[in-house]
This record gives structure tokens, C-alpha cells and sequence, in this order.
């Protein structure tokens, strides 16, 4: 096993809804390792960047809006298998099907505001840290 590093975003109904510290209990619980945190309020370009690569899909608009509309968090989470361990804790993208005990299941509140954004493979972690975080900001 490799230590391995993934970037996570706990959402817009995560925050707005002061579930901040309850979505950390559940990432910490899985044995993901919070190097690196902060609460930032993303602009549209931001968001639109972020999610570029969904952007001919036809949530784009309603997605990178609701990205955009109040405070998220930022994190860098470190595990062995760190981005397939933080998968399987957020549960499905569609909360309807995320398995018990999962972060979706228990607090998403529709495919759109699904909580919590995991990447899904080393190389867009990287990609996605680095549009956040400078090194001296993620202490391992
Ligand atoms: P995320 O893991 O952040 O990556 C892309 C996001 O697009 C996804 O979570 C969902 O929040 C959102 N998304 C995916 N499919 C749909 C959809 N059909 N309608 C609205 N939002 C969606």
C-alpha cells in the first residue's frame, strides 16, 4: 500500500447547513488524515475551472452557481489508497444510491448538493490540489 494524497470539498449544503464538523468525524472515522483545510468562498471562475471538464454537461450552469453561492471547504486528505478509501466513505454521486453510513447517504441532499466532492484518480488529485493549495499550506 502507498500513502496516497486525494483533494476533497465539503459543499455549499454542508456548510450552510453548520455540518462541518460532522462530515470531518465521518472523513477522520475512515482513517483519512486531514493535512490541509480551509473554508473559502470560490468564485464563479473558480468553479468553472474547477469543473471545466463537465462543462458541456447540462448541469454545468446550475452546478458551477451552486459551487459559487456560499462558503466551502477545501481539504488535502492522506491515506494508504487515500482516493479510493475517500470514494467509498462519500458513497454514491447520486445520494439515492449511496450505501448506509456514508457521507451522501446520511447528509446529501440531492445529486446536485451531494455534500462532499473526492477526486478520482492521482493524477486529477494533484491537478486539483495545486488549484487550492500552495505547499507550505498542506502539513503532512
Ligand atoms: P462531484 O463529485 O463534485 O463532481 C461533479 C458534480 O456534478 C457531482 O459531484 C454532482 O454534484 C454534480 N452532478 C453530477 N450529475 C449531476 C446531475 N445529473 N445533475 C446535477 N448535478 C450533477
Amino acid at each position: 500500500m502507498t500513502t496516497q494524497r486525494t483533494f476533497s470539498i465539503l459543499k455549499p449544503d454542508v456548510t450552510q447547513r453548520n455540518l462541518t464538523g460532522a462530515v470531518n468525524a465521518k472523513i477522520e472515522a475512515a482513517g483519512l488524515r486531514i493535512i490541509a483545510q480551509k473554508r473559502i468562498h470560490m468564485s464563479l471562475k473558480q468553479a468553472e475551472t474547477f469543473y471545466a471538464v463537465h462543462s458541456a454537461r447540462p448541469f454545468f450552469g446550475e452546478l458551477t452557481q451552486m459551487m459559487s453561492a456560499a462558503p466551502v471547504v477545501v481539504q488535502v486528505l492522506e491515506a494508504d489508497n487515500a482516493i479510493a478509501r475517500y470514494r467509498e466513505v462519500m458513497g454514491a454521486t447520486n445520494p439515492a444510491n449511496a450505501a448506509p453510513g456514508t457521507i451522501r447517504k446520511e447528509f446529501a441532499v440531492s445529486m446536485g448538493e451531494n455534500s462532499v466532492h473526492g477526486s478520482d484518480a492521482e493524477e486529477t488529485a494533484a491537478i486539483e490540489i495545486a488549484q487550492f493549495f500552495a505547499g507550505n499550506e498542506i502539513v503532512g
